[in-house]
């Protein structure tokens, strides 16, 4: 099936993979073992592997996703109003790095659809399934991203087990500028009064770059502190272009994912885990095919891990790879549970993983 869907360009293959998936009747997957159960901000969790945003963009396959056995699923970016991204081919593969550049630009149904489907969905499954979570960016011709964000929490804060503010995705002009000092702060305070109008609360966190350097870091982590955000997601795609980069898709403008991300942003997640110090809960996204780097990303301060590009490579059976290989892993360093591992980078080592940026 994987080998069919690389014979179509990567973006006609990745929507006949969601249309596939969103025509699977809803259904239980196996349960997971013991060992993997956990939580991420109070909230039950069977395992400790979700689906990044970005591939089931317009939730329109969460009940097949869900079958396939994640602990939680996050869709979106979803955008205020309907709107088509930037023109195609918009989606790269790299396969000699196992990578992906995209600069999609929030292709988007926009909310109105999109939590028609969530509301089905909860309408049928209830909330017994993997934790959904709803990714929330901004209209590209919106002159109020703070507005847009707002009426994101707004709409989506009964329906989401979570909600993630997205202001690092390289492809809409600015959207990165919110990570600055001054703007977040603002932007905190907005979506703060939003959060607290809403009907219901659940945890917020913010989406960030991996491209940081520390000191945008270490006031990030102060700004995010003292808000009301929850916990961070580090991280998106990367601007770099490491020189390991092959193929005649390399010099692509967008975002890079993939392979060659998981050492830079499991190093960005280490520094935000020192930083925060278990104040916010994190979770890791960046380069995980493997069981071994999911735990990595645990240890170094994740209570989620997410992955994306891995799927496009090697299909849905990884993620039972990876639960398999991540559980036996576990037993084997005599960890009895997921929560257990989470940090323990941090602490076995008491000087900082070295950031990359
Ligand atoms: C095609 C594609 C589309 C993406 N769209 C989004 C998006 O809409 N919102 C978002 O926050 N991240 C998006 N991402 C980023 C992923 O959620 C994830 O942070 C990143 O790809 C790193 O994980 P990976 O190396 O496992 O893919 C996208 C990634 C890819 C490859």
């Amino acid at each position: 099936m994987m080998r069919l869907l690389r014979l179509f360009p990567a973006e006609t293959a990745h929507d006949l993979a969601v249309g596939v998936l969103s025509l699977l009747p809803a259904g239980s997957p196996r349960s997971d073992p013991q060992v993997l159960h956990t939580t991420l901000c109070g909230r039950d969790l069977r395992n400790p592997i979700g689906l990044a945003a970005g591939l089931d963009k317009d939730g329109r396959a969460i009940a097949g996703l869900a079958r396939l056995g994640f602990g939680a699923i996050e869709i979106g970016s979803v955008t205020p109003r309907p709107q088509a991204g930037n023109p195609r081919p918009r989606l790269f593969r790299l396969p000699e790095n196992g990578a992906v550049i995209n600069r999609m630009g929030f292709n988007s149904a926009g909310h109105e659809a999109v939590l028609r489907r969530l509301a089905r969905y909860r309408e049928r499954s209830g909330r017994n399934g993997p934790l959904i979570g709803v990714n929330l960016g901004k209209n590209r011709d919106s002159t109020d991203a703070a507005a847009d964000y707002a009426l994101g929490i707004a709409r989506f804060a009964g329906l989401a087990d979570y909600l993630v503010v997205n202001i690092s995705s390289p492809n809409t002009p600015g959207l990165r500028g919110l990570q600055a000092a001054e703007p977040l702060r603002a932007l905190l305070e907005r979506l703060a009064e939003a959060r607290a109008a809403a009907e219901a609360r659940p945890p917020l966190f913010l989406k960030l770059a991996p491209d940081l350097d520390r000191q945008e870091r270490a006031a990030i982590a102060e700004i995010a502190l003292a808000s009301a955000v929850e916990g961070l997601v580090i991280g998106n795609t990367t601007l770099a272009r490491p020189p390991e980069l092959r193929g005649r898709h390399r010099a692509e403008a967008g975002g890079l994912s993939g392979k060659p991300l998981f050492a830079p942003s499991t190093a960005v997640l280490a520094d935000f885990a020192r930083l925060t110090a278990g104040r916010l809960a994190l979770i890791g996204t960046g380069g995980v095919f493997s069981g071994a780097e999911a735990y990595a990303k645990l240890r170094a301060g994740a209570s989620l891990v997410q992955i994306y590009t891995a799927l496009i490579y090697e299909g849905p059976g990884l993620l039972r790879r990876i639960k398999s290989e991540l559980a036996r892993r576990l037993a084997e360093d005599g960890v009895t549970s997921v929560a257990e591992a989470v940090g323990r980078a941090r602490e076995v080592s008491s000087t900082a993983v070295a950031a990359p940026y």
